[in-house]
């Protein structure tokens, strides 16, 4: 993590940063539809071991699959203690850990699913990411994604398509 690039250091700080104030911001948005949309979207999770990527502040937690193992991974570490203190709303057995989605630290084949919410827009380099992911699934090949944002710069929108050959 100390060899972090300028545009993933700036990242890293950027959501420090917010992580004050991220979930106050984002209040509305999470009620007026985005909690329903985790559930379906975790709902479609399957298998013993999965990853989720860019974790935040932990909104994801209340959906995790019972009796799974997760770990969950955020470059930020303001992100990630938001994200500690949410830990017993996870039914999973949940590990969270500081990691860059660019340098994924697993061996490969690791999870069953790979899981990201919002996060690929804010990974300097994306497609690096989407294939560290992909390296990182067993063959079942289940990765879920969702952005936030249109595919509006190169690097989205390659993204964007290799998002598309990793979710199927
Ligand atoms: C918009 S937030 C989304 C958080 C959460 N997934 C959610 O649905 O609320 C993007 C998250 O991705 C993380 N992130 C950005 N770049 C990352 C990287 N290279 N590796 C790991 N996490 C990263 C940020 O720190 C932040 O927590």
């Amino acid at each position: 993590m100390d060899s972090l690039d300028k545009a993933t250091q700036l990242t890293r700080r950027r959501y420090d940063r917010a992580s004050r104030f991220y979930d106050r911001m984002e209040g509305l948005l999470e009620k007026r539809g985005f909690r329903d949309w985790r559930e379906q979207l975790w709902s479609m999770v399957h298998g013993s071991r999965i990853l989720e990527v860019g974790v935040g502040t932990g909104k994801n937690l209340p959906y995790h699959p019972a009796g799974t193992g997760i770990i969950a991974i955020d470059l930020s570490s303001g992100m990630l203690r938001r994200a500690r203190g949410r830990a017993a709303q996870s039914a999973a057995r949940l590990e969270l850990f500081e990691m860059d989605a660019q340098h994924l630290e697993f061996p490969d084949a690791s999870f069953d699913a790979v899981v990201a919410t919002f996060v690929f827009c804010s990974v300097p380099d994306p497609v690096k990411a989407l294939l560290d992911c992909e390296t990182g699934l067993a063959t079942r090949r289940r990765g879920l994604s969702a952005r936030a944002c249109p595919p509006f710069s190169a690097s989205t929108k390659t993204a964007h398509e290799a998002r598309q050959s990793l979710c199927g």
